[in-house]
């Protein structure tokens, strides 16, 4: 009996032919409709680029997440970053922070920044694992669906 085919994630650079995809990504990742104008708004200023990570095995190829991030000289920012619920815990989100880091590097940036939601404890984890610690906090920065002030916290990884 032939053996199922192991999966593997793949993490490549899009370009904007690609980005109706990254807003379906976004929009499933974060459960709210995002326009590809935001992705436009969001990739508008220089130094940005874009992550798609695909989930696939012999048989299929799904795009499952993505990441947003922008480079000014040798410093980074992850703008955002999603998996959709279905492909979560299995390492997608991980195997972005390594593409992200490595794609930084090349681009001659030396520290990352990032902000998250003190509310957001998959992200928080994910960061800490992926070695970005806290160096401050924005208060009240977002306003959550319920119209809730959250803090975020500002993190940071030296590559
Ligand atoms: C946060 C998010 C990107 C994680 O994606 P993921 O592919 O499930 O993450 P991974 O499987 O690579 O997990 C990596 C690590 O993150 C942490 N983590 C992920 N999900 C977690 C959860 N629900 N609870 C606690 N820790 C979690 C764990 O440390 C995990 O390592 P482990 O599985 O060895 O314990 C995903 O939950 C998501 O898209 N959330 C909604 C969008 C969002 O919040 N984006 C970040 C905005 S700042």
């Amino acid at each position: 009996m032939k053996k199922p085919a192991a999966a593997r994630i793949t993490i490549n650079e899009v370009d904007r032919g690609l980005w109706p995809i990254l807003a379906e990504l976004f929009g499933q990742s974060f459960d709210e409709p995002w326009p590809l104008a935001s992705i436009e708004n969001l990739m508008a200023p220089t130094g940005c680029w874009a992550l798609i990570a695909e989930f696939a095995n012999d048989e299929i190829s799904y795009p499952c997440g993505f990441a947003l991030a922008r480079a000014v000289g040798d410093e980074g920012e992850l703008l955002s970053m999603g998996v959709i619920p279905e492909f979560r815990r299995r390492g997608v989100a991980s195997s972005i922070m390594k593409a992200l880091a490595r794609q930084a590097l090349h681009r001659g940036v030396r520290e990352i920044f990032l902000e998250v939601g003190v509310d957001n404890i998959s992200a928080k984890h994910l960061y800490s694992v992926s070695g970005y610690v806290e160096v401050g906090r924005r208060e009240n920065y977002y306003r959550r669906a319920n119209r809730e002030l959250v803090d975020a916290l500002v993190m940071k990884v030296v590559l």
